[in-house]
């Protein structure tokens, strides 16, 4: 297979239990990757955990537990989280093997070899939670007199020895970058953020610690623990074999697409970059960002009691109900909020309604009337040759849509397609051609089956169960559901199975 397509969810840190903002960005990223796997990519997909660092030393001894064993606990929690979410990935990093920390050493060598590290002193301000060190100017006075980053993170002064990255030096190289592959960032807000910060100059950036130890071991450095971005950001490439140019994966480096969170942006888009050319590695292609949910529009937090668990809110309205609203509730760039109303609306107007009804009410005619066997069609009139060309247009809508990570608009031209053919339905009334023409009404069930089937395989990578049911009572077998399969009809006379509703409505609970 000659098209290759690597994606990447950020390794999420165990210092905490997953939730809804996890599980989405878990969840957008296994769209991507299902659906260049339904168009014929050789897809690899990794997620996995960050396991390193202070935030995570902390959290373990609160716990009482010893870092790794900690990290034990959450990381396969995570992996459990992943697993319940449909996430269909190919390799589950954790950055405390073995693999990784030669991977780290390695590009540390490899960056230190091309003169770009160099030992000093760290003086300055660090927030754990955010991992990050920040400069006087940009720290705000809260209103308890402590000083706090941006994120509203706590920070505290810190003063050690530490090696020092050349940070500096990447900021033309990293312009230059951004303005020759716009779309390397995406989208284009957070572009502009990180060109603005880029040209507002770049310090150079502390790359170990001395003050704790649950880190990976500098090379020939005692006492220095890499700093947990630089250990973090590599496990893009361990995942694919590095240092080993012979590595089965290597040949998926750089990959397409690092999806993250809009906090973690510069990180991805200014750093990892610069750190690969450092180590004279090829660059990744895109780092697409996505924004923040919040819950009835209030931030979700431990004290407010309302972070929401992915697999209990999957309990309560269903795996694809919940993946389909999030990828369909606001535009992928942009915040959005969850509720239960909007949760229940989309369910039951846009599932339900929408595309569980006509499915269901085209399945139930051709199961009564045509012997539950595809029928063939007849002459074509303008209208089936409308509704056929919307539902052929697809495939290309969504690969355009997707490819730009513009999952909701991609999930509007589908709607618009089942509006189409919930429209056709109505007008042509196949239940009432019964009486008059049966020919007539063979073709318009067949329009219908058709569309269905091509709505149906676009759908699959956002919900993935309900949508190989619906192609189970197409009659599509497993073998033609791929996008190419799209051209070639089904045999008439297939032989259908009795339909059962793929969408049940959310019915509230009157207790
Ligand atoms: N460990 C780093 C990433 C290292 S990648 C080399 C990290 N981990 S994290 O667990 O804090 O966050 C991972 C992802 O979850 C981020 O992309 C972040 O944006 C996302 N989310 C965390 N809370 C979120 C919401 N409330 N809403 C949407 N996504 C959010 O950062």
């Amino acid at each position: 297979m000659s098209k290759r397509f690597y994606i990447s969810t950020p390794i999420y840190y165990v210092n905490g239990a997953p939730h809804i903002g996890h599980a989405y960005t878990s969840i957008a990223t296994d769209v991507m990757a299902r659906f260049k796997r339904l168009d014929g990519y050789d897809v690899f997909f990794l997620t996995g955990t960050d396991e390193h660092g202070q935030k995570v030393e902390r959290a373990a001894a609160e716990a009482g537990l010893a870092p790794l064993a900690f990290a034990d606990r959450v990381s396969a929690d995570f992996r459990d989280m992943a697993d319940k979410m449909g996430v269909s990935y190919d390799d589950y990093i954790r950055t405390t093997e073995e693999r990784h920390k030669r991977s780290c050493a390695e590009l540390w060598r490899r960056i230190a070899a091309n003169g770009h590290i160099y030992l000093g002193h760290y003086e300055g301000w660090y927030a754990v939670r955010d991992e990050a060190f920040y400069d006087e100017g940009e720290l705000t006075t809260a209103p308890d007199g402590t000083k706090r980053a941006p994120t509203g993170a706590p920070v505290a002064w810190v003063r050690e020895p530490s090696y020092f990255f050349r940070l500096s030096a990447f900021q033309e190289p990293l312009l230059k970058l951004y303005e020759e592959q716009p779309d390397f960032i995406l989208p284009a807000g957070g572009r502009n953020e990180v060109m603005s910060f880029v040209r507002g100059g770049l310090h150079d950036l502390s790359i170990s610690r001395t003050s704790f130890t649950w880190g990976i071991p500098v090379p020939d450095a005692p006492g220095h623990v890499m700093y947990v971005w630089l250990d973090a950001l590599n496990n893009y490439v361990t995942a694919c074999g590095f240092p080993d140019p012979d590595a089965p994966r290597w040949k998926f480096w750089p990959a397409d697409v690092h999806v993250v969170g809009k906090d973690i942006i510069r990180f991805h888009a200014v750093y990892w970059p610069a750190f690969l050319m450092a180590a004279g590695l090829p660059l990744p292609r895109r780092v697409s960002s996505h924004g923040w949910w919040t819950v009835e529009g209030e931030k979700m937090s431990k004290s407010l009691g309302n972070v929401i668990e992915p697999r209990t809110l999957v309990a309560t309205y269903g795996l694809d109900q919940v993946r389909y609203f999030l990828l369909r509730e606001k535009p992928f760039g942009g915040d959005g909020t969850i509720s239960h109303p909007a949760l229940v609306s989309r369910i039951n107007v846009e599932l339900a309604n929408d595309l569980g009804n006509l499915a269901q009410r085209s399945l139930t005619l051709i199961a009564r009337n045509c012997a539950g066997a595809l029928p063939g069609r007849g002459e074509a009139t303008e209208q089936d040759a409308a509704l056929d060309a919307a539902a052929g247009a697809l495939p290309a809508l969504l690969r355009e849509r997707l490819d730009r990570q513009a999952f909701h608009e991609g999930l509007e031209e589908v709607w618009k397609v089942i509006r189409a053919a919930n429209a056709y339905i109505d007008h042509q009334a196949p239940w009432a051609l019964r009486k008059t023409d049966l020919a007539r009404m063979g073709t318009v069930l067949r329009v219908l089956a058709d569309t269905l089937r091509a709505i149906a395989t676009v759908l699959q990578p956002f919900m993935p169960e309900s949508m190989a049911r619906m192609l189970d009572q197409l009659g599509v077998p497993g073998e033609a559901r791929d996008l190419a399969a799209l051209a070639l009809p089904l045999p008439d006379g297939t032989a259908l199975p009795p339909p059962v509703g793929v969408f049940p409505r959310y019915v509230e609970n009157e207790a």
